[in-house]
């Protein structure tokens, strides 16, 4: 009997999109902080934007419960006639950014995966999309120069270009590449992340899972070109505003996005005549 080939495996998405965003108390006393807007729309279409433009058609986001209506109000169906699949999964409790791929397990099944931090804006979407696409096996992190690597997960190089070590915000920084919020594994991600111990911030972190691949040899680090910001204080919530209007990076999204949010734009008209009527 011949062989049956192995089913191609094919890229999941996750947005990670809740925790609770203290430092953007009050903005975020009534919405989720990925919900705020970054210039002509929500945060959340940003990593969404990298995620479809990768050809990604399932699509998992991570909410904290008391958002979880919001984000359904906004996105529950307006890809629908796209033929995007967007899940939403509450995380009760925020225990570390490695928990979206315990909280995703099932989504991701033997799949592979690319996970976004929903607060990190790219300027590079179209690169990020591409590298995303290119993904064969083990994992991808994308790495930027930063002048303040104690606030980040920091990979350091050898001369050669080579990854020797990756730390969780070091107090004395090897190196200024920072790990960025977007991370690329294949199917081993979930039963690593179930392995990890929480850190000394009580989180399970993503870094450890990027040690692990990175000790089996498995973890490629691509450094980017381009504006990244995670919008996590007021200020970085402005400047990434008004760095996509002056770069003009609202004219980077997928046509899907855009059509799509047209048309939810035009339900809200109407629903408002009505309201007025
Ligand atoms: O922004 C890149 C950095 O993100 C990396 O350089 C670090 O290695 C990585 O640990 C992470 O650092 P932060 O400590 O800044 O991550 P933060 O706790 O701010 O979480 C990032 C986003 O993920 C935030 O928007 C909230 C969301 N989140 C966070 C946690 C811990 C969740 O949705 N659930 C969670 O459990």
């Amino acid at each position: 009997m011949a062989k049956r080939k192995p089913k191609k495996k094919k890229m999941k998405g996750i947005i990670l999109a809740g925790g609770t965003a203290t430092r953007l108390f009050p903005l975020t006393a009534t919405t989720s902080k990925q919900l705020l807007p970054i210039y002509d729309r929500q945060m959340i279409f940003y990593p969404l934007n990298i995620l479809i433009k990768a050809g990604i058609r399932e699509i998992l986001i991570i909410v904290a419960p008391e958002h979880s209506g919001q984000f359904l109000n906004l996105l529950g169906s307006i890809f629908e006639k796209y033929n995007i699949h967007l899940e939403f999964k509450v995380q009760k409790v925020p225990k570390g950014l490695a928990d979206a791929f315990i909280a995703g397990e099932d989504f991701i099944d033997n799949d592979n995966v690319a996970m976004i931090l929903g607060d990190n804006i790219f300027e590079d979407s179209a690169r990020l999309a591409r590298d995303i696409k290119l993904f064969k096996k083990g994992g991808i992190i994308f790495a930027k120069e930063v002048p303040d690597p104690e606030r980040f997960g920091i990979v350091e190089f050898d001369k050669n270009g080579k990854v020797i070590s990756i730390e969780e915000k070091p107090e004395k920084p090897k190196s200024h590449y920072c790990v960025t919020g977007i991370y690329v594994y294949d199917h081993n991600v979930a039963k690593i992340a179930k392995k990890l111990s929480p850190s000394e911030r009580g989180e399970i972190e993503v870094t450890d899972i990027n040690k692990k691949y990175l000790k089996m040899g498995k973890l490629a680090v691509n450094k980017i070109k381009g504006a990244w910001l995670d919008a996590g204080t007021f200020d970085s919530l402005l400047e990434a505003g008004n760095i996509v209007k002056e770069k003009k990076i609202y004219r980077d999204f997928d046509p899907i996005i855009n059509k799509a949010i047209k048309e939810f734009n035009k339900e809200l008209k109407i629903l408002a005549k009505k309201r007025l009527a």
